[in-house]
């Protein structure tokens, strides 16, 4: 019949396809809405009962055929072609890999982070200040009069000067000279009892090999009813323990002198000089880590804090320095030059550090 040799020609045209889009091509113009089988079947509306009954049923089973047909033609076509990318697209396994440039932890920022960990270890929280600060919360509220010889001690930068070179009438004017205001902020704000430290930036005008404008410190401050400067020893010991990473540590509190405490001890931690590098923890020498003592009343009083019925401790250090005794990095001034040979030389690899901040969540 004429519709054998028809058929053979439709199919013919599927397989004989030469690509994915040739077989569309193929497609469309048999099954498409203007395709031949569409018109075929179509034309089954134009018959009469007789005829469609005869045709209706060959004209079904050549469009299942030839669905059939693209089906088959469609998968070889598509594996041949995903094959003949894998031939053209290949990927050379032995030649070098790109660098990478993995950056690294800062020593200070490290340092923090492992301070921090200590520190919550023993129980306290982070708090943190502004930068740029009033006269109030860094001097006056911290016992120290505008008149005080501990203002000059500090090499201060002042923001927005007067005529006269201050600013006690502009707040904020200060950029903090220690992280000590954070003390008073926190009290103000939380009351008491609190445990809290309070790492970050500070500035004075200094620069020199263990000096530089921008420094950090480390605040501590712990406020109770019946703290005592021997809670303040063990806490120290403890810190400086895990710290320095020794079994026992001897530690010196020598009598100072500061305006925000009463009683006042500067703590210096035995060490010597081994071939020019520092090591800590034995030796005759001693080197003074940090400042401390019981927060004066004045300061309580600063921050509405009843001082006859609470008291504590309070400490701070310089985290730079800590950082320079323990990993031996002798001028401090490098921290801040941006030298990517210095940080690639004293920088942490990421991973490490991580998971002190796991610690510190967890
Ligand atoms: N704020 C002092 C400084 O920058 C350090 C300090 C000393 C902080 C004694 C304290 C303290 O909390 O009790 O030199």
């Amino acid at each position: 019949m004429e519709n054998e040799v028809e058929n053979i020609k439709f199919l013919d045209l599927v397989r004989g396809a030469l690509s994915v889009d040739d077989l569309e091509q193929a497609r469309i113009s048999l099954l498409g809405k203007k395709g031949e089988i569409t018109n075929l079947m179509r034309s089954l509306g134009q018959m009469d009962v007789k005829e469609r009954k005869v045709k209706s049923p060959q004209y079904n089973r050549l469009k299942q055929t030839l669905e059939q047909a693209i089906k088959e033609k469609r998968d070889t076509l598509l594996k041949k072609e995903i094959e003949a990318r894998m031939d053209a697209e290949w990927l050379d396994i032995s030649q070098d890999p790109r660098e990478m440039n993995t950056g690294l932890v800062h020593p200070v920022s490290r340092v923090t982070e492992e301070i921090v960990s200590i520190f919550s270890d023993l129980g306290f929280s982070v708090a943190e200040g502004p930068q740029i600060e009033s006269d109030w919360y860094n001097f006056d509220s911290l016992n120290i009069p505008p008149d005080h010889p501990a203002r000059q001690e500090f090499d201060t930068f002042y923001i927005n000067p007067d005529d006269n070179g201050r600013s006690e009438n502009v707040s904020p004017n200060v950029l903090r000279t220690h992280t000590s205001p954070v003390q008073v902020r926190f009290m103000e704000k939380h009351g008491a009892p609190c445990r809290i430290i309070a790492p970050g930036r500070v500035y004075r005008s200094d620069y020199d090999l263990t000096h530089t404008p921008m420094f950090h410190q480390i605040e501590g401050l712990a406020i109770g009813e019946g703290i005592s400067m021997s809670n303040l020893k063990w806490v120290l010991v403890e810190f400086c323990k895990a710290f320095f990473e020794l079994d026992s540590i001897d530690l010196r509190f020598r009598a100072s002198h500061f305006p925000f405490t009463e009683p006042s001890a500067e703590v210096d931690i035995r060490c010597s000089w081994v071939a020019n590098s520092l090591v800590v923890g034995k030796g005759d020498d001693w080197m003074e880590i940090l400042g401390s003592g019981m927060v004066h009343p004045n300061v309580l009083e600063a921050a509405n804090v009843d001082s006859t019925k609470f008291q504590g401790f309070a400490f701070g250090m310089g985290i730079d320095r800590l950082a320079m005794l323990k990993y031996g990095m002798p001028d401090l001034r490098s921290f801040f030059d941006n030298d990517i040979r210095w940080l690639k030389h004293y920088g942490f690899a990421a991973e490490k550090s991580s998971n002190l901040y796991d610690k510190l969540s967890g």
